[in-house]
């Protein structure tokens, strides 16, 4: 086949949070079938961006006390780890307010616009009274107008994927301030599917099986069939589709359309383009030569929630702006973990990406089970930890790994790394996992990489079979055997070369160490037409890979650990330790009456008091309660006072005592210091026990 040229994208992720292990299975797969093209020697432009737009990301910046530019440049900064970590190699990652894009979405609302798709219309929109602002639709919830799922987002149903309008929603309620919307108007600008050529194009589109998987389009044809709106009325055909957002909004504004900025979804998917763009100009290559190539094929990997978007919206505002519509949209089911529910799309559950590098758990056992499970449709796969390890530990260990580890220390011990010619015997088994080839590539190609791992460690059998049919363990010993011995080993070498060649999509770095150790290039398809060859000198081999064992994923599924418990600070300090009743006894606290009170010249914190305490005289006493009472307010109540504390002479005069007051610890954070007063009855002199 001569080369393709082909440009692939995966789901542009919300830029209001890490990456979840939903995330990291679309980009495994897609970058899967990236490096299996470019084993081809196809030529691939992969790229993804960060979905930067939208109220959420707005609304979570602010909270976060950022604009929200800084929001997601913190967001988009760790990203990469989790990229590197699991050997997604993405050829450039941008993000959808970049220049490009802003440039971008605008040309194409213009083409759309001159070619009579756009029309505004004045509609009637939740807004939310106590917050002041018409509400996105992602801060309305209420119940799905089609399944009725409740707590659904205004715009589109997690449970049965529909697409509304917010007001279509049964019960709404803002998620801003609980606050019942209310409708006011406002003028929208709007897409029109309704229009009879946007019909045709996309019927056609989207059933001529060419663009989406059969139970994709299925789905699809439904949205196109007659259907009940909630008022009772029916529609056939599209709904046109609202593209634009009042200020204030994180987006792109509309050209001459002051106030109104393209709702995140209209410029969401100009942000493949946008990073393609940006990526050719990096390397100084001229984009609208290369989309203008009627050869490029483009392909989107998108999850099943997103259909709606990827498979009528986006290929007609292609279309209409005219421009070159996808080739494909390949979409993936859901990932759940253990059995578990389905994971929440911005919450993400069960199994954290950074800790399962942490753990230094292997990114390509993850690459291989995902691979393994994954067969194209858009079926939802699960992560069950028990099944992860068996499979892992079973077919890259057992099957794959254990062949090189049982042949190459002979080649290097016993022929200085030499290799030999393939043995008789072992021609039939080189030629019978050379004619898988063709399959195998073609089960990438269908993203069937279930069927590739299955056919793959079928032929890794084979290979075991032809090691234990030959015992090289037994030829070692016998004399006269050492041509045999050299010839069955460099036989399961060169079948290990052919198997790599097959594996290396889904485990990149593997293959790399492998090539290291064969002493070769970087494998491509088409090298399994080879031979390494008599006289090929081989590394030393090193083993390739560790099992899984039952520790790590008990770590990785361990809740996090129980916040340490701190120690209880009522008021802001610990309790005192404890002290005995005669200790206590110690204190003589008696009832004062303040007969007295004034200011402290040269103070602001004091105030002077004048106290009776019983004693026939009175006692002079300093306090620093000056910030929170009047001199007059006190004179004539009763307090509490350290009878028998030791007379202190201050800067103003002997205090004879110590009234005594409540005040927090941390007298900035909480000011405030309370005097004590006695309930009605107590007398001066008593004393409290
Ligand atoms: N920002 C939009 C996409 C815009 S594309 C122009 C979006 N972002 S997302 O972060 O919510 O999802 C990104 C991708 O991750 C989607 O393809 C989505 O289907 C996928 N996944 C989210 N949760 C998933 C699983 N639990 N399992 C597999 N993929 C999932 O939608
Ligand atoms: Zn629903």
């Amino acid at each position: 086949m001569s080369q393709r040229k082909l440009f692939v994208t995966t789901a542009l992720p919300y830029a209001n949070g890490h990456f979840h292990i939903g995330h990291i299975m679309e980009y495994i797969q897609a970058d899967t079938w990236v490096r299996a093209q470019r084993m081809q020697g196809h030529q691939v432009n992969f790229v993804g961006a960060d979905d930067a737009h939208g109220a959420p990301i707005m609304i979570a910046a602010e909270k976060a006390g950022k604009t929200p530019q800084q929001f997601v440049a913190d967001i988009a900064a760790g990203r990469q780890q989790y990229l590197e970590g699991f050997h997604i190699a993405f050829d450039n990652w941008s993000n959808t307010d970049s220049p490009e894009n802003h440039e971008l979405s605008k040309q194409i609302y213009l083409d759309l616009k001159a070619a009579g798709f756009i029309e505004t219309r004045t509609i009637e929109q939740f807004f939310d009274p106590e917050k002041n602002m018409f509400l996105p639709d992602r801060f309305i919830k209420g119940e799905c107008p089609r399944c009725h799922a409740k707590d659904q987002y205004g715009d589109n149903c997690e449970s049965c994927g529909a697409v509304y309008a917010p007001t279509e929603l049964i019960q709404p309620f803002s998620a801003l301030s609980g606050a019942k919307p209310v409708l006011k108007t406002s003028e929208h600008f709007f897409f029109k599917l309704s229009d009879p050529r946007a019909v045709a194009f996309l019927t056609e589109w989207t059933q001529n099986g060419q663009h989406v998987q059969p139970e994709v389009a299925a789905k699809i044809k439904e949205w196109f069939g007659t259907r009940t709106n909630p008022d009772g009325s029916t529609s056939t055909g599209l709904d046109d589709w609202d593209i634009s957002r009042d200020a204030p909004y994180f987006g792109i504004e509309i050209p001459d359309a002051p106030g109104k900025y393209f709702y995140v979804w209209l410029d969401a998917p100009v942000g493949y383009l946008a990073s393609l763009k940006n990526l050719l100009n990096q390397r100084g290559e001229d984009y609208d030569a290369y989309m203008a190539d009627p050869a490029l094929e483009q392909y989107h990997f998108i999850g099943k929630d997103i259909i709606t978007f990827h498979t009528l919206f986006w290929p007609a505002m292609l279309k209409f702006s005219g421009r070159k519509t996808p080739t494909k949209i390949c979409v993936h089911g859901f990932m759940t973990v253990n059995n578990g529910e389905k994971m929440s799309k911005s919450r993400g559950t069960g199994l954290d990406p950074l800790k399962y590098l942490a753990l230094k758990m292997n990114p390509e056992w993850l690459r291989y089970y995902l691979g393994a499970k994954l067969n194209g449709k858009n079926e939802d796969i699960d992560f069950n930890a028990e099944d992860f390890m068996l499979r892992v530990n079973a077919d890259l260990i057992g099957k794959y790994v254990n062949i090189a580890s049982r042949a190459a220390g002979f080649i290097a011990k016993r022929f200085a790394g030499k290799l030999g010619a393939v043995a008789e015997d072992g021609q039939a088994l080189l030629a019978a996992l050379r004619t898988q080839k063709d399959t195998i590539v073609a089960a990438y190609e269908a993203r069937d990489t279930a069927r590739a791992a299955r056919d793959i460690m079928l032929l890794c059998d084979k290979v075991n079979s032809y090691v234990d049919a030959n015992k090289p363990w037994e030829l070692a010993k016998q004399e006269g055997m050492d041509a045999r011995l050299q010839d069955v080993c460099s036989t399961c070498i060169e079948a290990f070369r052919l198997l790599t060649i097959y594996l290396k999509p889904m485990l990149p770095a593997v293959a790399e160490q492998v090539e290291a150790f064969l002493k070769v290039q970087p494998l491509q398809f088409a090298d399994a037409e080879l031979l390494l060859g008599p006289g090929h000198a081989i590394g030393q081999y090193q083993h390739l890979m560790q099992r899984v064992v039952i520790e790590q994923l008990e770590a990785l599924f361990e809740p996090p650990a129980a916040p340490v418990v701190e120690a209880v600070k009522p008021g802001g300090e610990e309790i005192a330790p404890t002290i005995t009743i005669d200790d206590f006894a110690k204190i003589d606290l008696r009832i004062a009456k303040i007969v007295a009170c004034q200011a402290v010249e040269g103070s602001t914190k004091l105030l002077q008091l004048t106290l009776d305490v019983g004693e026939g005289k009175t006692r002079n006493v300093f306090s620093g309660i000056a910030s929170m009472y009047q001199p007059e307010q006190l004179v004539g109540k009763l307090t509490v006072v350290v009878a028998n504390l030791a007379p202190r002479k201050m800067k103003f005069g002997l205090s004879e005592g110590m009234v005594l007051a409540a005040s927090h610890a941390d007298e900035k954070a909480q000011p405030g210091i309370y005097i004590l007063e006695p309930f009605p009855g107590a007398q001066p002199g008593m004393r409290i026990h």
